[in-house]
């Protein structure tokens, strides 16, 4: 947009005699604006102080500087032109002229480009050095000035992308997050976009850009491949660049997608964070568009590259076995699906016993007779996404508070959170497109729910199926009630909120919106166990809702709730020092787990 110059709208603001020891204030509509006299000469401000909106006509003017200073916190604005001498954010100035007496100041406001260009340059200042109000400040200017909150949160993508020493990571999922959970803040928009600043600034305070390689136009037709070859070998540089050259060459999105897609399946990798990272960027760009994600895309190079192969590991070994066996059938069991029925009906219950009780093999056996058998892969994955809901539930989260070593080494909450995300993500790309190499990361699925059987409840109870409290909560309340007992960590009366909404017919809306505003504003504990928060209520959001009508539609809200409700290990300072400190003796490695 060409910015247009606006004449200029002088005011009579009154006359030189209604000044008081060199100050006057004027009210003009919903605005103040104070004239101030120093050194001989009269000077216009915004009279609301840009930190805190205090009055800057009760601040002190020293006329050798030329500068007025706010008592509350004492930044320092400079008279000519309102900018900051001290502190974060200047002030508005006014362009003022006396005439015969008269003090007439200017109020044409600068075009909004402009006005939007500076607020981004300060938002940025303020992302640099992780300056948390004026972020939030900066973010509500610009709301106001009629950015998106999908564009602003954008601004902060861009910022993390550049600076993520191993790329995308979990600010970006915040982020992409945070543009979808918006639609429960539609009067509060600057609410989700903070949030998402707050993510994108928080892991890279005072990081410098990443170096990145120049870009490189492939030039074989089968650049995916060329692409994967050189993620294989850890040649970070050239995947990006060859990356960053398809996307620039004009590479159809689809195709992009694809080959991050398939580079993360091509392992189990990170616990899943690297499918997790591609599905946000596709919910990502279901907000904001594809092309306006492309400069922070290859960004998922270096996070698919560098992440932990876990198929490496002796445990993975019988299932990567099993797998590679597998995989030459994957073109005819996909072939199949082209003539099978979704909802049709299938042992769905035996099937998640299987996964979540048997040993590895049988899951993987589960999935790949489910599949030789013609149930549809949505049915697969969706019931892969119940039985990662109730390995949540099934949690003994006594491991949050254990200090034993192993416990403390091979996970607790935080890691079984992802076997909901990385299900969700695995279907939410399988159906946007079922080839056989995203196929493997439903197996990867069903590996790692059945894995992480070692963390239930020695009891095997779930704990939405403990006697749990009766509530007499109004429809209009249950999101508040929900809330308050997320945040007092009452878990079975949080669970109780999603239990007794399932038997009446009401909307599930309040429930969402409580969960989904739950995770945005989660603020109780380190950016990490935010960000697992958040895209776990989310996840679980959207489960809850592909399965409408399903008679287990709740079941991702209660694994959702129940992680929000329990204490989660923040530092582990103890287990920390103790690890630390128990690693440096001399003795013999831990012994790996095996396959079984
Ligand atoms: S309100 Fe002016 S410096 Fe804080």
């Amino acid at each position: 947009m060409i910015a247009q110059q606006q004449s200029a709208q002088w005011v009579e603001i009154g006359s030189t005699d209604d000044l008081k020891d060199g100050r006057l204030v004027k009210r003009l509509g919903d605005r103040q604006v104070v004239v101030i006299e120093s050194g001989g000469r009269l000077y216009a401000l915004d009279n609301r102080c840009p930190h805190e909106g205090y009055p800057l006509a009760v601040g002190r003017v020293n006329d050798e500087a030329c500068t007025l200073t706010c008592e509350w916190h004492n930044w320092k604005f400079a008279l000519e032109d309102g900018s900051a001498r001290f502190g974060e954010e200047g002030a508005r100035a006014y362009p003022l002229r006396v005439d015969g007496g008269r003090i007439l100041i200017d109020l044409t406001p600068p075009p909004v480009e402009d006005q939007m260009a500076e607020r981004l340059a300060s938002l940025r200042e303020g992302l640099v050095n992780f300056e948390t109000g004026r972020i939030a400040r900066e973010a509500a200017r610009l709301l106001d000035l009629g950015m998106l909150p999908a564009e602003v949160m954008r601004q902060g993508a861009l910022h993390n992308a550049e600076r993520e020493e191993y790329g995308w990571g979990h600010a970006l999922a915040v982020i992409a997050d945070c543009t979808s959970l918006a639609e429960f803040y539609p009067d509060e928009a600057t609410v989700p976009t903070v949030r998402a600043l707050f993510a994108s600034a928080d892991p890279v305070r005072r990081y410098a850009p990443r170096p990145t390689p120049a870009s490189q136009p492939p030039t074989d037709p089968a650049g995916e491949r060329e692409f994967r070859r050189r993620i294989e070998t850890e040649d970070v540089d050239g995947a990006e660049a060859l990356l960053a050259g398809a996307i620039e060459s004009g590479a159809p999105t689809a195709e992009v997608a694809r080959w991050l897609t398939h580079a993360a399946t091509d392992h189990f990798l990170g616990f899943g964070h690297q499918m997790i990272y591609v599905h946000k960027l596709s919910q990502f760009a279901a907000r904001v568009g594809w092309e306006p994600l492309m400069p922070l895309i290859p960004s998922l190079v270096p996070s698919i590259a560098w992440a932990t192969r876990y198929d490496k590991l002796p445990e993975m070994r019988g299932y990567i076995a099993q797998l590679s066996d597998a995989e030459s059938s994957f073109p005819a069991l996909l072939a199949k699906q082209a003539a099978v029925a979704a909802g049709a009906r299938w042992d769905s219950g035996r099937f998640r016993h299987r996964v979540l009780f048997g040993k590895h093999a049988d899951a993987f056996e589960a999935v790949h007779a489910a599949l030789g058998a013609g149930v549809a892969l949505d049915d697969v994955a969706r019931e892969l996404v119940l039985a990662a809901a109730e390995r949540m539930l099934r949690f003994d989260t006594a491991w949050e508070t254990s200090h034993d070593e192993a416990v403390w080494d091979d996970g607790g909450w935080l890691e079984v959170t992802h076997l909901l995300t990385h299900a969700n993500a695995t279907r939410s790309l399988l159906a946007q497109g079922a080839t056989p190499e995203v196929l493997r990361s439903l197996y990867h699925s069903a590996w790692f729910i059945n894995d992480q059987k070692r963390f239930d409840r020695a009891d095997g109870a779930r704990a939405d199926e403990a006697p749990l409290p009766l509530l007499e909560v109004a429809p209009e309340d249950v999101g508040p009630s929900l809330r308050e007992s997320i945040t007092v960590h009452d878990e079975p009366a949080a669970l109780a909120h999603v239990r007794q909404w399932r038997r009446t017919e009401l909307d599930r809306g309040p429930l969402y919106e409580a969960l989904g505003r739950e995770a945005v504003e989660a603020d109780d504990g380190r950016f990490i166990i935010q960000a697992h928060v958040l895209k776990t209520c989310h996840a679980a959001i959207e489960e809850s809702r592909l399965l409408n009508g399903h008679a287990e539609a709740d079941l991702p809200l209660l694994a959702a709730v129940r992680f929000a409700a329990t204490p989660r290990k923040q530092l582990a300072v103890y287990d920390q020092a103790l690890n630390a400190a128990r690693g440096t003796a001399p003795r013999p490695p831990r012994p790996a787990r095996i396959d079984g």
